[in-house]
């Protein structure tokens, strides 16, 4: 750290002899300098325990050895180990430049010859200084940077020991181009991961731009992924830019991506394969520069084996796959997630809610979130508001009273009652969808349409 910029410069004086401290003494002061003075190498690292400087002027031989300068070099890294950007100038008799070569090496900036000229010695002073201080500037600046882009990043949540591979993947690929394929249950984070990976790579900068894939009817499929030039088709009333130039130089994230229609998945691979398109209507070619993210929830290699999903295109967006687990399975980010969402909420409805008392994270720990964790932050949010004191109790979280009461069957919809009927499989058989499409007389796959329907 330094004293404030535009303030006296601030420097530590270190020598042995009594007299030549008291000479540099009345040298710098007048020149403006506040001056601290320090007899041996130990008082040098005592005073920047103590205070801010912003230069360092030592000599090199002290009483302990006072020829080599051994005392003085040794000091030189564990001074830049401190603060690598604080200036460090030695004072050496001439018959010793050796040693200043040796001390500039380790770390001196300078080196001011014995006896010193006054005015060699304060123009060393102060270019150091300025110097100093813009090496501190930078690297301050550096410092925000940084923040910055770590602030960038969203919060993802990942403690456990079975997230550690998956972050170490997605830290590993971020910087890449490679297209990553996010896959893993409903409410894992697999927008969340796809926004951090856009986020830490190097197109950051660039937009990232979100497609449900899913929520595109066929029919206009190709005009909004690719645009559309005026006229082409009746609707057509101006250009429209499609998903694809949009993302152009930054990421496109398709969501939902085993819903790609097939009839328009041999003109995507093309555009993954080549980055080249044509607008719907248009004869020109575009090149674009996108890295393609995507995400599903359902096991696309299964997809391909039905011939709903061409594998070659399988295998265009999945260089990178990365398999997010159930939260049933990285229980040990409960408590964490659950803080974090408890603090936003808390935040977002003005509670003072301290934290979870011992029922509601047993009940936390225990239950089968099949909703993985978008469940769980509901969970919590439903529990902020609901929750009397400043403490939430298990039954605030409603989790195990969800099963008994709640709407009767006979008072619910079809579709309702469906739903709460599978959800109340899974969370029997702790989210496990084999276990649960069995109980409940249903195939595997015929209950995965089922999530899908309805979003569980
Ligand atoms: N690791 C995490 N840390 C913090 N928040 C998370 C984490 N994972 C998920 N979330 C939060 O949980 C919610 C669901 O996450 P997200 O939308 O990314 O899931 P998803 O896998 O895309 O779900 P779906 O398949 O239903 O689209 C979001 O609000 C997200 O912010
Ligand atoms: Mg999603």
């Amino acid at each position: 750290m330094s004293s404030k910029e535009n303030s006296q410069p601030h420097v530590l004086v270190a020598d042995d002899q009594r007299d030549v401290l008291e000479a540099l003494r009345l040298l710098l002061k007048g020149e403006g300098f506040l001056v601290e003075t320090v007899a041996s190498p130990a008082g040098i690292l005592a005073a920047l325990d103590k205070y801010d400087f912003d230069l360092v002027l030592m000599d090199l031989n002290y009483t302990r050895d006072t020829t080599s300068g051994r005392e003085g070099l040794d000091l030189l890294p564990r001074l830049r180990e401190l603060d690598s950007t604080l200036p460090v100038i030695v004072m050496t008799a001439w018959s010793t430049i050796d040693g200043a070569v040796e001390a500039m090496r380790q770390g001196a900036r300078d080196y001011v010859e014995k006896p010193w000229d006054n005015a060699r010695l304060l123009a060393t002073l102060s270019t150091q200084f300025e110097l100093g201080r813009a090496l501190r500037r930078s690297q301050r600046l550096e410092l925000e940077n940084q923040m910055l882009r770590r602030d960038g990043l969203p919060a993802l949540i990942a403690e456990s020991r079975v997230m550690q591979p998956v972050l170490e993947l997605m830290k590993r690929v971020a910087p890449s181009d490679a297209n990553v394929l996010v896959t893993g249950e409903h409410g894992t984070g697999k927008e969340v991961a796809a926004r951090w990976i856009h986020a830490a790579s190097d197109r950051a900068d660039g937009t990232l731009v979100t497609v449900d894939v899913g929520a595109i009817s066929d029919g206009v499929f190709e005009s909004e992924l690719f645009g559309h030039v005026k006229g082409s088709f009746t609707d057509a009333r101006a250009d429209r830019v499609g998903y694809f130039e949009l993302a152009d130089t930054g990421t496109l994230f398709l969501d939902e991506i085993a819903n790609i229609p097939t009839k328009q998945q041999a003109k995507f691979l093309r555009v993954l394969e080549t980055g080249e398109l044509q607008r719907v209507g248009s004869s020109r070619t575009q090149h674009v520069d996108v890295r393609v993210l995507s995400a599903t929830n359902v096991d696309l290699h299964q997809v391909v084996g039905k011939g709903e999903f061409r594998e070659d295109l399988l295998y265009r967006l999945n260089t990178v796959e990365i398999r997010l687990p159930p939260l049933r399975d990285r229980r040990e980010d409960i408590p964490l997630l659950g803080a974090h969402f408890l603090q936003i909420h808390a935040q977002k409805y003005r509670r003072e809610i301290e934290g979870f008392d011992r029922s509601a994270m047993q009940a936390m720990l225990s239950h089968g979130w099949p909703g993985n964790v978008r469940e769980l932050q509901h969970v919590v949010e439903r529990a902020v508001l609901m929750a009397p004191g400043s403490k939430i109790r298990s039954e605030d979280l409603g989790l195990q009273a969800r099963r008994e009461s709640g709407p009767q069957l006979e008072e619910m919809s079809l579709e309702d009652a469906e739903r709460t009927l599978i959800q109340s499989a899974l969370a029997r058989h702790d989210g496990n969808v084999s276990r649960a499409a069995e109980s409940l007389g249903l195939s595997r796959s015929a209950l995965y349409r089922r999530l899908n329907r309805y979003g569980i």
